[in-house]
């Protein structure tokens, strides 16, 4: 069976330093090697209600930081996903393969919905059956994503093997999550607990990919720290999350191991860790958002490469639909 890659990014708000690093930048690399599909994923996000006119703007701005992150169009597939109906008519079917038990103890629907489960909305629940069908749309065989994905990813390989099992076919591929680098799981800068997100009110909590130089120097100096000195082994951040993130964060920018990165700064002081960090992070976060700001400023531009995605996805997801309705038992024309 051939490889193919599938993820997708929510445009919720502007990419963070979490997402490139957790995800898109194995993206980025994975593009040479294989087949890839990446989705901007709007139907996810409006289990959240979103404004029209942000969702909107959202969609080409997350496209446009994807493409400055090194999402080349004409080597992977970059789309929008409402524009290719497939997703919702695959999420349905897979609404009646997928157990409540299953879909109950997923830990993200349990944090977003939190003590208002009863007020949450039914795609909220059901988000991840969809996710589910964003890859096996595609036979999708490979899923780069951060940490925080791992349990839906499960699931969709549940889901997969009890299509499989029902209907009798080896039809569906048990995708593979794929969770690499030094910084899986990005966290807050002010809270070494919290995962560095888009919905966190707090502004100084993440690094965005717009972020200029300033932005990027003050959020770093602002970072919760400890008192102590930088360990030379990786054991000696053991019990602290906020040390431990900003090694992260600069192992995954150089390159590094956590092992290496702490070698390096053996018994070094914060306050000079946080200046190589800093320079790290506007060098190899520079481009980037000159890029972005290019892209922005031309939206027609954005939305014609999503047409392309959408029409080229389109004509992927169309043999293997066809297929899952014969499998189920659906007429067709
Ligand atoms: P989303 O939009 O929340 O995040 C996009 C990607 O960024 C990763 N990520 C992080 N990685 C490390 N540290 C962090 N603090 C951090 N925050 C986010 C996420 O793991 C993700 O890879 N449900 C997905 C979108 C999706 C999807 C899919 C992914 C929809 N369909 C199919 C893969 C395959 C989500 O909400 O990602």
């Amino acid at each position: 069976m051939t490889a193919t890659v599938f993820s997708g990014v929510q445009p919720t708000g502007n990419l963070h330093l979490g997402n490139y690093l957790g995800a898109i930048r194995n993206w980025v690399k994975m593009q040479d090697d294989y087949d890839c599909i990446y989705g901007i994923v709007d139907m996810h996000a409006i289990t959240l209600f979103q404004q029209p006119a942000e969702l909107r703007a959202h969609i080409r701005e997350v496209a446009a930081a994807v493409i400055a992150c090194g999402v080349d169009p004409q080597r992977a597939i970059l789309f929008n996903q409402s524009q290719v109906s497939g997703h919702a008519e695959l999420a349905w079917i897979f609404n009646c393969v997928a157990r409540m038990g299953w879909l109950s103890r997923m830990t993200q629907f349990k944090d977003k919905a939190g003590k208002h489960r009863e007020r949450a909305s039914v795609g909220l629940f059901v988000y991840p059956n969809l996710m589910a069908a964003d890859i096996l749309l595609y036979k999708g065989t490979h899923v780069p994503v951060g940490e925080d994905q791992k349990q839906h990813l499960e699931l969709a390989r549940d889901i997969a093997q009890k299509f499989n099992v029902d209907y009798e076919v080896d039809f569906f591929p048990l995708p593979e999550p794929l969770i690499l680098g030094e910084a899986t799981r990005v966290m807050s800068l002010k809270d070494g607990g919290k995962k560095m997100s888009k919905s966190d009110p707090a502004e100084a909590s993440r690094i965005n990919l717009a972020d200029g130089p300033d932005d990027i120097a003050r959020k770093i100096r602002k970072a919760r720290t400890d008192a102590e000195p930088l360990p030379g082994d990786p054991k000696g951040l053991a019990d602290r999350a906020e040390a431990r993130n900003l090694v992260g964060i600069y192992a995954a920018l150089s390159d590094l191991t956590v092992a290496d990165v702490c070698a390096r700064f053996d018994g070094a002081q914060f306050s000079s860790f946080k200046q190589a960090l800093t320079d790290l992070a506007v060098e190899k976060l520079g481009p980037i958002s000159a890029e972005f700001a290019r892209l922005r400023a031309d939206p027609g531009h954005v939305e014609s490469i999503l047409n392309r995605g959408a029409e080229a996805a389109r004509q992927r997801a169309e043999p293997v639909l066809r297929q899952v309705k014969e499998i189920v038992g659906f007429l067709q024309a």
